[in-house]
């Protein structure tokens, strides 16, 4: 309850900008899937993620024709098994300000085909639930308390992953005067970055205007500092809007390095006096994409070290969470990723907000179908009234956002092979680029041939494969731009702290405990292991980069576990569902982080029974020469071999017989002298439970705490084995979120405070409730008899 008291509190507080313009965020709701009992929640909320799992909830009888699959066959966890599908409804209320004359309700996304009530009366609905959209609530309003009500349906076999359910995604209250900015209209651009000046212009729209009111458009545009860099006004045409150019000497310029931001302030002005006023975080920074140059990004050429992510929050669920976001992109920027693709669906504002602010790229995509269908109640019931509408929102909506440099409109569209389907792509590049002509248009293929000949790829900016590495140069003399970008790529699958033996390369591979190898050998008929995907960026100068499939595990689409139950959750990630890197986390790390070493190990070396047996050891570094010794025995010096396509990227020993004891590896740098070394012990009994903090997610204002979990012996090793319930006791001021250990077959709900271990870790998520307050957290294996606490104090909480 206090909780929520906390919320109402903040949402409460309007948000003044100037003169008329006032924001509140719509935070505290009652819901209901039956619209007869109520309970109060706080939005962003997914109301299916407390569960419980159960296959019967999203069961389908299906034939995936992307998988291959050309049989009806029986499809558990496809869409993460939780209570996502029906109906849900919520109310709210709030009063409008007195200076108020136009409201508008803004939801970021309500999933799905939301229908929006005022006062009794439907103010408006939206099809597709990923998407922004706004509604003109003003007619609607009556002095005192109004009530908003919004009701939304997930129909059965409406999505391919975990779409989550309910008001997912923030709403919020603009009010302004008569004559006021409209935020989707406010076009910032840079023109062109030349001998330390950036040229700059600024599209304004005033709506409600009226030519006898005489007004101005004036905008500022001010450094980090408050500083006012440049400024400029202009005379409204008559439907109210203006064109202005600024010039910035010595521009700070956005990157993923180094995410410099300015803001933007519009203003409606009459004579001195200021009607109304936005202000937004922008970024100076240039786009192009060409054959000889390939992508760049600040007149720079360089080559996307992507991953594609799902919208889930893993045990978040879908609701969107700054704090949950801002770790997410942390674990991507550390592994050395430079930039998302926001597979396959409209980002959230907070997403890109953040993605602005610690620098990470966005692809950001639309749609997973147009109007031939991938699962029957997907967008194509939709796709020819609401096309354009979508498109629209999406880039008016996000077009500011520094960090996107690439709309995508679609992922493995099925009419991708048709005349019709080439037309569709060419009529909606068109139409990204007349709402954005900055940004290239891209879409991911899967049938490259097919693509080629309907004239699909030559109808976007940029050619995009998903997988088939081994078409790119049969087809790369095909593709007007003269360039290929691996849109999707890799599709690996593992679990982490699993390792299946012998140690083979296989596709598709499934085992009785619904898991798969982190030796990374593992992936699906249609894909292939990251050396191969790693070897085209490198080796083919024409390729500009890759998005891997994915950075992190999500909620749905457990792969290739299609029938296998317990199966719930994806196996693809090079983090998992908790956010706890894998092993394959590090093969990229190695490739892509350059502002630190990687030296990574595996397996771990605990294997009572194995004693004897070939126990292969991979290490994934970006030295370039390792020895590696077992009980202090040296098994030999590798180094990195571009002959055989699984020694290039992983330092491989084979034949290591395993003993228990000690793994160590020895790295060696360009000169050949020690740089660095790294030692993996078989671990002991369990003895002690640590309770660590992810402190490098902590920053002004976090709310959330995450925490890993961990087993480990009297001396501090893992215990990889260890899967005890683990029980949180968490005390003061914050309260128990969430849960999650990653493991796709746990049917352990993510909002009650007990979980098993998942091969000796978990991560706990915590909530501070009262930023004054310290807080204890506790986590206990009541079986034996082992408890592990972490503290916060006041004084040193970030808050
Ligand atoms: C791709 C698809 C993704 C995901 C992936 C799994 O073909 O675009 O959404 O399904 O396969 O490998």
């Amino acid at each position: 309850m206090r909780q929520y008291l906390l919320t109402a509190l903040l949402a409460l507080t309007l948000a003044g900008t100037a003169q008329n313009r006032q924001e509140t965020t719509l935070g505290t709701w009652d819901f209901s899937r039956d619209g007869q009992s109520w309970q109060q929640v706080r939005v962003p909320h997914d109301w299916a993620i407390e569960g419980p799992f159960d296959k019967k909830w999203d069961i389908q009888y299906v034939a995936i024709a992307q998988d291959g699959q050309d049989k009806a066959v029986e499809h558990t966890g496809r869409s993460g098994a939780l209570p996502w599908i029906g109906e849900g409804h919520y109310r709210t209320t709030f009063t409008v300000p007195a200076t108020a004359k136009h409201t508008e309700i803004y939801f970021d996304g309500a999933m799905s085909e939301p229908v929006v009530y005022v006062n009794g009366r439907e103010a408006g609905r939206w099809a597709y639930g990923y998407n922004a959209f706004r509604l003109d609530i003003t007619p609607l309003l009556k002095k005192g308390t109004n009530e908003v009500r919004v009701h939304l349906n997930n129909l059965q076999e409406s999505s391919r992953w975990y779409p989550g359910a309910g008001l997912y995604r923030p709403v919020k209250l603009v009010f302004t005067g008569d004559t006021r900015i409209d935020p989707w209209d406010t076009f910032f651009r840079t023109l062109s970055i030349d001998g330390g000046k950036a040229v700059l212009r600024v599209d304004t729209r005033m709506a409600g205007y009226d030519a006898r009111q005489k007004l101005q458009t004036a905008v500022l545009l001010q450094d980090a500092d408050g500083k006012v860099v440049a400024s400029a006004k202009a005379t409204p045409d008559s439907e109210g809007a203006g064109t202005m150019q600024l010039t910035v000497e010595q521009p700070l310029l956005w990157s993923p390095e180094s995410p410099y931001r300015y803001t933007l302030v519009t203003r409606v002005m009459r004579g001195k006096k200021i009607i109304d006023q936005t202000s937004q975080k922008v970024g100076i920074r240039t786009i192009a994409v060409s054959r000889e140059h390939g992508f760049q990004l600040n007149g720079v050429s360089r080559k996307f070290q992507g991953v594609c992510l799902h919208h889930d929050l893993g045990p978040l669920g879908a609701a969107v969470d700054r704090d949950a976001i801002i770790r997410q992109i942390r674990l991507m920027k550390d592994m050395g990723a430079d930039a998302i693709r926001t597979s396959h669906n409209m980002p959230s504002q907070m997403q890109m907000e953040v993605c602005d602010s610690m620098g990470m790229m966005v692809m950001a995509e639309s749609f997973d179908a147009w109007k031939d269908p991938k699962v029957e109640n997907g967008y194509n019931r939709f796709y020819d009234e609401w096309w354009r509408k979508d498109l629209s929102n999406l880039i008016r909506g996000h077009r500011n956002h520094p960090s996107i440099v690439m709309w995508s409109i679609g992922n493995e569209i099925p009419e991708q092979w048709k005349k019709e389907g080439a037309e569709r792509a060419r009529a909606m590049t068109d139409y990204c680029h007349s709402l954005d002509p900055t940004r290239p248009v891209t879409c991911g293929v899967d049938n490259p041939n097919g693509g080629t000949e309907s004239g699909f790829y030559a109808s976007t900016d940029v050619p995009g494969f998903n997988y088939r590495t081994f078409l790119y140069d049969e087809l790369i003399g095909r593709m007007p731009q003269g360039f290929i970008l691996g849109s999707e790529t890799t599709s690996t699958v593992s679990s982490r702290g699993v390792y299946k033996f012998p140690v083979e390369e296989k596709k598709m591979a499934t085992y009785d405990d619904g898991q798969c190898s982190s030796y990374d050998v593992e992936c699906c008929s249609w894909s292939n292991l990251p050396d191969v995907d790693l070897e085209a960026q490198d080796d083919k100068p024409y390729t500009i980069g890759q998005f891997i499939w994915t950075g992190i595990d999500y909620l749905g689409e457990p792969t290739p576990y299609y029938s296998y139950w317990p199966s719930r959750s994806s196996y693809f990630g090079a983090a998992d569902l908790a956010g706890l890197p894998k092993d394959r986390y590090y093969l990229y790390r190695a490739q892509w982080n350059k502002r630190s070493h990687t030296l990574h190990l595996l397996p771990h070396w605990t294997w009572p029974g194995r004693e004897g047996q070939t126990t292969p050891v991979y290490c994934y570094t970006d030295y370039p020469e390792a020895e590696l010794f077992v009980n202090g025995k040296s098994q030999g010096r590798r180094k990195a071999d571009k002959s055989s396509h699984l020694d290039r990227y992983r330092l491989r020993w084979n034949d290591v017989v395993y003993e228990p004891g000690e793994l160590r590896v020895v790295a060696y740098d360009a000169e050949g002298n020690v740089a660095e070394e790294r030692r993996v012990h078989t671990a002991g009994e369990p003895a002690k439970l640590e309770v660590e903090l992810e402190e490098e997610t902590l920053g002004e204002n976090t709310r959330l705490y995450y925490y890993v979990v961990s087993m480990k012996d009297k001396d501090g090793n893992l215990c990889p084995d260890a899967d005890d319930e683990i029980t949180f006791d968490v005390k003061g001021g914050a309260v128990f979120r969430a849960v999650c250990n990653g493991d796709a077959t746990s049917l352990e709900s993510f909002t009650k405070p007990t979980m098993k271990l998942f091969h000796g870790q978990l991560v706990l998520t915590v909530e501070v409730v009262k930023p004054m307050e310290g807080f204890e957290v506790k986590a206990n294996a009541a079986k034996r008899g082992i408890t592990g606490t972490a503290m916060i104090d006041y004084a040193s909480a970030p808050i």
